[in-house]
């Protein structure tokens, strides 16, 4: 089977949480867009949706889901989001989509985040994909500066820009120990956004679609 099938059937099996009369908040890329896809077919079921991105608005107005802002809709009981990264402590790294703030804020006003992804995306330290970090423009040489004290290669995503109009650094070789100390450290640098190190809200559960059907684990 293809890693798609695998992202297809880990979305599928979050379905099964959704429950009568949710808002869902709904993550951003491709394996968020199979979950999407499978939200459409339950649409009755639910009162609408929170997206993380832009993208994911258009995705699922197109299937004829309420989009509600995150102020309008409130405390949401569960998100469901891909991830880059993650680790059976439930840590992640997210941001290749450059969704990383939205995606943040959702699962910090979510009571259950659960995380989606193919099993390639588990690994037992995160750091091998590059650190997504989202800074304001004139703040990059400074950000820059800091993530290389810190003993990572900071790199501009060049010719993108956030849903937020900021820029991208992915920050390649990282040394991530401690996922939750690091993410502290990072949010400390002026001009940080936000940092795609989900550590200190972690998700609440993964839903890992590999060969063997879907692995769950939970804290
Ligand atoms: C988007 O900004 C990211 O956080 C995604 O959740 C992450 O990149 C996973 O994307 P895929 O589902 O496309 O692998």
């Amino acid at each position: 089977m293809s890693s798609d099938q695998f992202k297809q059937a880990a979305a599928e099996a979050a379905l099964a949480f959704i429950e009568t009369g949710d808002i869902v908040g709904v993550g951003t890329g491709s394996t968020a867009n199979f979950f999407i896809d499978g939200l459409a077919r339950i649409k009755g079921k639910i009162d609408g949706a929170v997206a993380s991105s832009e993208a994911s608005a258009s995705r699922l107005q197109r299937h004829g889901i309420d989009v509600l802002s995150l102020n309008d809709a409130g405390q949401l009981r569960i998100y469901v989001d891909g991830a880059d990264e993650a680790t059976r402590h439930l840590h992640l790294i997210k941001g290749g989509g450059g969704a990383l703030t939205r995606e943040k804020i959702v699962a910090a006003a979510s009571d259950r985040f659960i995380c989606i992804a193919d099993d390639s995306k588990l690994v037992d330290r995160l750091g091998t994909f590059p650190l997504p970090v989202e800074v304001i423009p004139m703040a990059q040489s400074l950000v820059a500066r800091s993530m290389v004290k810190l003993g990572g290669t900071p790199v501009l995503r060049s010719g993108f820009e956030t849903d937020n109009g900021n820029i991208i650094l992915d920050v390649e070789n990282l040394e991530i120990l401690d996922p939750a100390e690091m993410e502290t450290a990072m949010n400390q640098i002026p001009g940080v956004v936000t940092v795609g190190l989900f550590a200190l809200r972690g998700a609440n559960q993964l839903l890992l679609g590999g060969d063997n059907g879907v692995t769950e684990i939970t804290a």
